[in-house]
C-alpha cells in the first residue's frame, strides 16, 4: 500500500470514527467535548461541524493550525497536556478526543503513563471518549465496538464507566 493510500485510510478511518461518535446513543446530551492535540486543526475544524452547540476545548503545546481552525483564546489552552489537563479535571465532558499518538513508541509510552487518566478526569461519568494512534487502557474506560463497516486504522473508542 502506498503511504498515500495508507494516509487517506487513517484519515477515513478517524473522520469514520468522529462521525459516529457525533450520532452514538450513549453520547450524553450535555457537555463539552475536548480536543486533544489541535495539530493541523483538522479534527478540530470536523468537531465544530458535528458538536456545533457545544462548547469544544482544545489542547495543544503549540498552535499551528490552520487559520481557519484556530480556537476561540477562551477555548484553546496551551502548554504540556499532562500539566493542562489537571486544570479541567471534573469537566463532565460529554466526549474527549485525543490524537497525540507520536509513532515513536517511547514517546507513546510516556504518554501512556498519564493520557488515560487525564481522560477519565475530564469526562463525565457516561461520557465518551476516542483515541487515535494510541489505545487508552483504563478500568474506567471501557472499550464500546464499532461497525464493522468503518476500518478500525488503530482508533479507539471508550465510555467511562
Ligand atoms: C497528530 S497531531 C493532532 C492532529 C489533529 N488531530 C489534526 O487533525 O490536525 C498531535 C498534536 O498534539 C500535540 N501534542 C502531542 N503531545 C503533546 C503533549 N504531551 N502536550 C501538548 N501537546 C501535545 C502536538 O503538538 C501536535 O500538534
Amino acid at each position: 500500500m502506498s503511504r498515500l493510500d495508507s494516509f487517506i485510510g487513517r484519515m477515513t478511518a478517524q473522520r469514520d470514527y468522529l462521525d459516529h461518535i457525533a450520532s452514538h446513543p450513549l453520547l450524553p446530551d450535555t457537555g463539552d467535548v475536548f480536543e486533544i492535540g489541535l495539530g493541523n486543526g483538522r479534527t478540530y475544524s470536523h468537531l465544530r461541524e458535528k458538536f456545533p452547540d457545544r462548547r469544544i476545548i482544545v489542547f495543544d503545546r503549540v498552535v499551528m493550525a490552520h487559520s481557519s481552525c484556530v480556537p476561540e483564546d477562551e477555548n484553546m489552552v496551551i502548554g504540556e497536556i499532562a500539566e493542562t489537563a489537571k486544570n479541567y479535571v471534573g469537566s463532565d465532558a460529554a466526549f474527549a478526543h485525543a490524537d497525540i499518538g507520536s509513532g515513536n513508541e517511547e514517546i507513546d509510552a510516556k504518554t501512556l503513563e498519564w493520557l488515560p487518566q487525564a481522560v477519565v478526569d475530564l469526562i463525565a461519568h457516561g461520557g465518551l471518549a476516542m483515541s487515535c494512534g494510541m489505545p487508552l487502557p483504563h478500568a474506567r474506560l471501557k472499550e464500546l465496538s464499532v461497525p464493522d463497516t468503518i476500518s478500525s486504522q488503530r482508533c479507539f473508542v471508550y465510555q467511562k464507566i
